[in-house]
């Protein structure tokens, strides 16, 4: 059954799924561990009578809090609990994906989202083409006779370009092809892209949701057909988060919104001061003015996060570069975000990661994340690192 969001989608997350009453007075959920779930009777566990639950791996009433609560986020008819983000890619990419289609990425799709499709999907008959992300409308282009899916991943990763979500869907309609995307920056609260019309919603909990740098979680949701499509998979596959974690994506949702708020806030100052900074080439952050993406993303997204990209003059030496990030001393150097702390890294794109030109200038490829500490000690400490590059 379709949730509706009829209260405002904060108030939603805070108020979604509790049962005090069913729970001895206590808001927060329960944590079930269970493989074993028994029946009444035989006639029951032969699936004569209705049981709602039957073994821990299916479902059990911890990952339904949490998967009811993602559907109330999102106004999905169901969603599906994984235990990373990237697992939350492949159940959905195996839900719909059959030997001889084609899926058409976008060039600039998450890494080890990357690493599955090209490495292992491949093996079982499915053939994997990309796309330039900021194609538009000449996506027809890419379109092939066998083209099953379209999947998106907007900003994309490291390289931040912001996808005309619309027009693709459009498109997809009237090609008949399942529409995905990794929602991991945007989340159900600043972009939610099945209200967009996007068929298969894909979000790392890992992130955002969670929030706290101490979890792997994934989650996938879609009304309808696709919905049921995507319960099959991850029953099918064998794929359940662990009850802890699920607790954890619960607790995340009720303050989602005001981590993600500081972090933005804070991301966009930390962008503004990178921007100005002489041995800045480029700020990758599609909520700056600067951004070609500008328009599109004050079109269909209500915020920002706290991850963006900027790429260094060339000019700068990879070893000054290193001084630099070494001697930080709140952003620390590290894989992830949407976490509590600040973090900063580099990418290599290499001919593995991209198979068309980016259009950024050549450089060093750098990525920031900002986390919940004080912005004027972030910006301190980000000033420090452009001093000692100089
Ligand atoms: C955009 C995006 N999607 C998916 C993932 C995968 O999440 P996880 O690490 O939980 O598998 C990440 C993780 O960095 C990500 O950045």
């Amino acid at each position: 059954m379709r949730h509706q969001n009829k209260k405002n989608l904060t108030t939603t997350l805070v108020t979604t799924n509790l049962d005090a009453k069913g729970n001895h007075g206590i808001p927060n959920p329960p944590i079930y561990r269970a493989s074993t779930i028994l029946s009444d009777n035989l006639a029951q566990y032969r699936g004569e009578e209705p049981q709602e639950y039957d073994y821990g791996r299916v479902g059990t009433p911890t990952s339904r809090a949490f998967e009811l609560a993602v559907c109330d986020m999102y106004g999905a008819d169901d969603a599906i609990s994984t235990p990373s983000g990237l697992s939350a890619i492949v159940t959905s990419l195996l839900a719909f994906a059959k030997a001889g289609d084609n899926i058409l990425f976008p060039d600039s799709l998450y890494g080890s989202s990357r690493r599955f499709v090209t490495k292992m999907l491949v093996n079982y008959g499915v053939e994997v083409s990309f796309y330039p992300p900021r194609c538009g409308d000449n996506i027809s282009a890419y379109l092939k006779q066998n083209t099953k899916i379209l999947y998106m991943e907007s900003p994309g990763s490291l390289t931040f370009e912001i996808q005309d979500v619309p027009q693709m869907v459009d498109f997809a309609k009237s090609h008949n092809l399942i529409t995905m995307i990794d929602n991991t920056w945007g989340t159900a609260l600043h972009h939610n892209a099945l209200d967009l019309g996007v068929d298969v919603v894909i979000e790392a909990a890992t992130k955002y949701i969670t929030g706290h740098s101490d979890v792997n979680l994934g989650i996938a949701c879609a009304r309808g057909q696709f919905a049921k499509k995507l319960r099959f998979s991850t029953t099918a596959l064998g794929i359940c988060a662990g009850p802890e974690d699920l607790y954890l994506g619960i607790r995340g949702l009720r303050t989602m919104n005001i981590r993600l708020k500081q972090s933005e806030k804070t991301g966009l100052s930390l962008a503004q001061f990178v921007e100005e900074q002489p041995e800045t080439l480029q700020t990758l952050h599609p909520a700056l003015p600067s951004s070609p993406d500008h328009e599109l993303f004050k079109r269909d997204f209500s915020g920002s996060c706290g991850l963006f990209g900027f790429v260094l003059s060339p000019e700068v030496s990879q070893n000054t570069i290193d001084a630099a990030a070494n001697n930080l001393e709140i952003f620390k150097i590290g894989a992830s975000w949407g976490g509590f702390e600040s973090l900063i890294t580099q990418a290599i794109l290499n001919e593995n990661m991209r198979e068309y030109p980016t259009g950024l200038p050549e450089g060093h490829l750098m990525r920031l994340y900002a986390g919940l500490e004080d912005e004027a000690d972030l910006l301190n400490d980000l000033g420090r690192f452009f001093t000692a590059l100089r």
